[in-house]
């Protein structure tokens, strides 16, 4: 059995990625109110009461004990308010351990590099973790996220999953 990896606070230059909890969910939930956010990852915005009830499974943890939820909210140094996500899920697959991860940024903090300098953030922890491979699905017109993938070393593999390409980056 893998050990469940636990979330811990990142700090990057201008960021801090705190390690997401229930009660950030009614901030987040303006941060995240822009329905234009889900273009490219299908849903809609949920209300402060649906994401806090989000947040609660979040923070409860997989089911399974060999799968971590790792999430984060994004909180800028010089502004009090939160600016979007970053979450990695991290479980068994072939022989080592494969950390899925992505990110989302709230319409009026997008285009200041905040998405890049959080995934960084996240993928420097996670060279510091026990695990082998990256792995991002980045819908195919999806210019920002796939910027961002590649920022973070991950390359785009030839498959396919719900639309979406496969981006991979090995660790070891
Ligand atoms: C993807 C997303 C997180 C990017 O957030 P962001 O903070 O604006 O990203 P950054 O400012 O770090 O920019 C990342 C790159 O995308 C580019 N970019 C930003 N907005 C863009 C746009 N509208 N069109 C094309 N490229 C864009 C930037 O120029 C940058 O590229 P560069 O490093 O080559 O200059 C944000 O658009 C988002 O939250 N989208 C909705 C949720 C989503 O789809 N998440 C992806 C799931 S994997």
């Amino acid at each position: 059995m893998n050990p469940t990896i636990r979330t811990a606070a990142i700090g990057t230059e201008r960021l801090e990625l705190l390690p997401l909890l229930v009660d950030h969910a009614g901030e987040m939930a303006a941060t995240l109110a822009d329905p234009a956010l889900h273009t490219f990852i299908g849903g809609a915005p949920d209300t402060p009461q649906d994401l806090r009830a989000r947040y609660e499974r979040m923070v409860a943890g997989a089911p399974d004990p060999a799968v971590s939820w790792c999430n984060w909210v994004i909180r800028l140094r010089e502004e009090t308010s939160l600016a979007g996500t970053v979450q990695a899920t991290i479980g068994p697959s072939g022989d080592g351990l494969t950390a899925e991860i992505a990110w989302v940024v709230g319409t009026p903090w997008q285009g200041r590099g905040i998405a890049t300098e959080a995934a960084l953030g996240l993928v420097g922890w996670l060279e510091r973790q026990p695990v082998d491979t990256l792995v991002a699905h980045v819908h195919p017109d999806h210019r920002a996220s796939a910027a961002v993938a590649a920022a973070c070393g991950l390359a785009p593999t030839g498959q396919w999953h719900d639309g979406e390409i496969r981006w991979q980056r090995n660790l070891r």
